[in-house]
C-alpha cells in the first residue's frame, strides 16, 4: 500500500490557510495545520503552537517532521503592524521579520529531509502585493520581498531533487488579519479599495486555487515563480 504523504500548512485554521486546507481536504488530500487556538471544525490534524516563540516552534516542527512524511509545505503565516518609517521599533521589526521570514526558513529546513527521502516536494511561500511598496508597511514589504528571494534561491538549490519552490503574492483579501489592519471605514481601507482594478477585496478561496496549483503533481516543471492574486493591484498605477 502506498504511504500517505501530508501537506503542512502554517496558520491553517483561518483566512487563506484555512481556504488552502479546505480545498486540499475536499480533494481527498491529508493536511496537517498549525495554529495557536483549537478549532473543532478543522478537518485535518491541527497542531497548536505559538510560532512567534522560537522554542515552541522548534518543538512543534521537530514533532511534526519526525512523525509524518511531508511532501508539501505552505509557509502561510505572516504578520504586519502598520508603522511609518520614523516609528518602526526594534521589537516590531524583529516580530515582522520572524513571522514572515525566519519561520519560513526554519520550517522549510525542518521538512526538507522528509521531502528528500520521498524524492519529491512542493514548497509554496505566501508573500504579498505589499512587497512592491506600501505606505506604513516597509518592514512587512521588505520581509515579503525577502520571501521571493528565498523562493528563487531555494528553487535553484532544490530543483535537482525534484522539489519545486514557488510563491503566491495576494492582494487585499478579506480575512481576520486584513480587517484587523484595515478596519471598515478607515482611510487606509478606502485607498486600498480604490487602487484595486477589480474594485473589490479578494476571497481566500481565490488565493487557495493558485496555491493548490503549485502544490499539484501537474506543476512539476514550474519552480521559482511568483504569482500575484490581487485583482490587478500589482499592475495598478495607484498606490495603497
Ligand atoms: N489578508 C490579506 O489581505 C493578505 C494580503 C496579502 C498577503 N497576506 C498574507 O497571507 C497570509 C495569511 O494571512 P491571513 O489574512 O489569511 O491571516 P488570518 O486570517 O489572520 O489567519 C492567520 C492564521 O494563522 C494563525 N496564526 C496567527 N498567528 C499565529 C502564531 N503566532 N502562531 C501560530 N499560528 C498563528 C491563526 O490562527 P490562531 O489565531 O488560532 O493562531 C490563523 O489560522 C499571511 O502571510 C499574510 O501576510 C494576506
Amino acid at each position: 500500500m502506498e504511504q500517505t504523504s501530508y501537506a503542512l500548512i502554517t496558520g491553517a485554521s483561518k483566512g487563506i490557510g484555512r481556504a488552502i486546507s479546505d480545498l486540499l481536504i475536499e480533494q481527498g488530500q491529508s493536511v496537517i495545520g498549525i495554529a495557536r487556538n483549537p478549532d473543532p471544525t478543522f478537518k485535518g490534524k491541527l497542531f497548536l503552537a505559538d510560532l512567534s516563540d522560537a522554542t515552541s516552534r522548534s518543538q512543534v516542527f521537530k514533532e511534526i517532521a519526525q512523525s509524518f512524511p511531508i511532501d508539501r509545505l505552505v509557509n502561510n503565516i505572516g504578520f504586519n503592524q502598520l508603522q511609518g518609517l520614523a516609528d518602526i521599533t526594534a521589537q516590531n521589526y524583529q516580530k515582522i521579520i520572524d513571522l514572515n521570514l525566519t519561520l519560513a526558513l526554519e520550517l522549510t529546513q525542518a521538512v526538507l529531509p522528509s521531502m528528500l527521502a520521498l524524492g519529491q516536494g512542493r514548497v509554496v511561500n505566501i508573500a504579498s502585493r505589499s512587497m512592491l511598496g506600501r505606505k506604513n508597511s516597509s518592514v512587512y514589504a521588505a520581509a515579503k520581498a525577502g520571501l521571493v528571494g528565498f523562493t528563487k534561491s531555494w528553487a535553484i538549490e532544490l530543483a535537482p531533487s525534484s522539489i519545486t519552490v514557488n510563491c503566491v503574492a495576494p492582494g487585499p483579501i478579506e480575512t481576520e488579519m486584513f480587517n484587523r489592519n484595515n478596519p471598515i471605514g478607515s482611510p487606509g481601507r478606502k485607498s486600498m479599495m480604490d487602487s484595486i482594478p477589480m474594485n473589490r477585496l479578494g476571497d481566500p478561496r481565490e488565493v487557495a486555487s493558485a496555491v493548490v496549483y503549485f502544490l499539484s503533481k501537474g506543476a512539476s516543471f514550474t519552480t521559482g515563480q511568483t504569482i500575484f492574486v490581487c485583482g490587478g493591484a500589482s499592475i495598478s498605477q495607484q498606490h495603497f
